[in-house]
């Protein structure tokens, strides 16, 4: 099918209602969970006496590290319900209600046991305790939109069971939220940037995608923001795709025209390579970009003759699959751009694994506008299904124990 047509009739059918729900992001809620973890045995590993600060340096084992010939991108999806998920829903008080799909009443959680294993090698487990470690002292940010943030949750919930309670905390500082883990003045922080570059949907809560206006050269006003932080996890896609055609300036500010989006998103990426170049340090400071997640909006793509969504999918795809929504144009120029940069930036491509997940979105379990959806849209999944995001534990979990590799990797270059 054309890619015209698939813009025409699909994203403006279809892409509306779901990304409707990113509007009033924001202003989704924390659910301070009254469930609190029995930390007895977190305790034992957590030796507070010292503060935390003179622990023995993070020891890299053999099994930690990846080879540098395996690509951790490429493997399958394998039944693991032994050891996944790597943390529990309800223990973890930091999720927000778009993302805890079985309180939110999903019935099936299958798609929390599976674990991500790459053909060439085996992903180091994850421990929290190396990770606070590595971040002693240090920033990490996860920049971009929803699904962004939704990396970022499940990298908190990923390591804060390790930490008392009252030695951490979550802090909503619009447009950012800053997890700290005090005894190791370690920082896991998001930054909403939709696009990367400053656009009129940056505002934390007031925004929507169906009125987009990109400043195509304007980086600044968020590069200030990013500065001096260690670690930098950026994305940006979802927005770009609602419509072919966006508002955009580029040079006079006031001279608003209508960009091809593949040509839009080339220029923003070429302000943001410039924005790296003039401002990261590579010998301190380390950048991940993470490619684009995929949606799961047509389920004829995976099931041909059928017409729903991810609505009531509780099994991985098996085999080849990369649906429509991808669009390797895109991939293209983040290629492209890559390619040219003068620092390197660590290609996060967790498009084709996550390809597979049609089964891990947050379908009628997520939330629109800021609130569950009510029993009569859970009744219409066609209209209603979010395959968008994804349900923590989930997908997300599987590109931080990736990061988490590569974090791991890189440690003796941190300084
Ligand atoms: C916490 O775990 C310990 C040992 O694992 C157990 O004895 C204790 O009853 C648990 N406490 C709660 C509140 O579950
Ligand atoms: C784990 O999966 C196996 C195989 O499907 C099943 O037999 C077993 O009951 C499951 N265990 C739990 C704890 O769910
Ligand atoms: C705490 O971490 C920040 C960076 O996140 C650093 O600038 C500061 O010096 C650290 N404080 C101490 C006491 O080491
Ligand atoms: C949201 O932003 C628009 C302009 O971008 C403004 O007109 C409107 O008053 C804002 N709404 C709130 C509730 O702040
Ligand atoms: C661009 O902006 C104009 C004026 O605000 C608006 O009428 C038009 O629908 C927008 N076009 C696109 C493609 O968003
Ligand atoms: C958008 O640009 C791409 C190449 O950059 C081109 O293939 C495509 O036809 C353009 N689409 C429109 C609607 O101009
Ligand atoms: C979900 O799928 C199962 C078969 O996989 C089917 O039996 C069931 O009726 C479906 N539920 C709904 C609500 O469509
Ligand atoms: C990401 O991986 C896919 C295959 O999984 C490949 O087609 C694509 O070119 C890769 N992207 C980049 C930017 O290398």
């Amino acid at each position: 099918m054309p890619m015209q047509f698939f813009f025409e009739r699909r994203i403006q059918t279809l892409f509306p209602v779901v990304l409707s729900s990113l509007i009033l992001l924001g202003t989704a809620r924390l659910v301070l969970d009254s469930l609190k973890i029995n930390q007895s045995h977190i305790l034992r590993l957590y030796d507070r006496s010292d503060g935390g600060r003179n622990r023995l340096p993070v020891i890299v084992l053999p099994e930690d590290r990846i080879e540098e010939t395996c690509n951790v991108f490429e493997g399958e999806w394998v039944w693991d319900n032994v050891s996944y998920p790597l943390y529990q829903e309800e223990s973890c008080p930091y999720l927000v209600k778009q993302t805890t799909c079985q309180k939110n009443g999903r019935p099936d959680s299958y798609y929390k046991n599976w674990r991500w294993q790459p053909h060439g090698c085996k992903l180091p487990r994850f421990d929290p305790l190396k990770v606070l470690d590595m971040l002693r002292d240090k920033r990490m940010m996860f920049i971009g939109d929803s699904l962004q943030r939704g990396q970022f949750e499940s990298m908190v919930c990923l390591v804060q069971s390790v930490i008392p309670e009252g030695k951490k905390s979550l802090q909503r500082i619009p447009p950012m939220k800053i997890f700290r883990a005090e005894e190791f003045n370690a920082s896991i922080e998001y930054y909403w940037a939709p696009f990367i570059v400053e656009s009129i949907s940056d505002h934390a809560t007031n925004h929507t995608v169906h009125k987009r206006m990109v400043k195509l050269d304007s980086i600044a006003n968020h590069g200030k923001h990013w500065q001096g932080v260690d670690i930098l996890v950026f994305e940006s896609y979802v927005w770009w795709m609602y419509k072919p055609l966006i508002n955009a300036t580029y040079g006079s500010p006031d001279n608003v025209q209508k960009y091809n989006v593949t040509a839009a998103y080339r220029l923003a990426l070429e302000t943001w390579k410039d924005w790296l170049e003039s401002n990261i340090k590579p010998q301190t400071q380390k950048v991940f970009f993470m490619s684009m997640s995929p949606t799961h909006l047509w389920s004829w793509e995976w099931k041909p003759g059928s017409d729903e969504n991810c609505f009531n999918e509780s099994y991985p795809i098996q085999g080849p699959y990369w649906g429509t929504g991808s669009n390797l144009e895109i991939m293209k120029i983040l290629h492209d751009v890559l390619g040219e940069l003068k620092i390197s930036v660590t290609l996060m491509n967790i498009t084709q694994l996550s390809e597979y997940r049609k089964d891990a979105h947050t379908s009628v379990y997520g939330e629109r506008k800021g609130k569950l959806l009510t029993k009569e849209q859970r009744a219409n999944p066609k209209s209603f299904a979010d395959c968008i995001h994804w349900c923590l534990p989930g997908v997300p979990d599987a590109w931080n124990e990736i990061l988490y590799a590569y974090l791991l990797k890189n440690y003796q270059n941190f300084s």
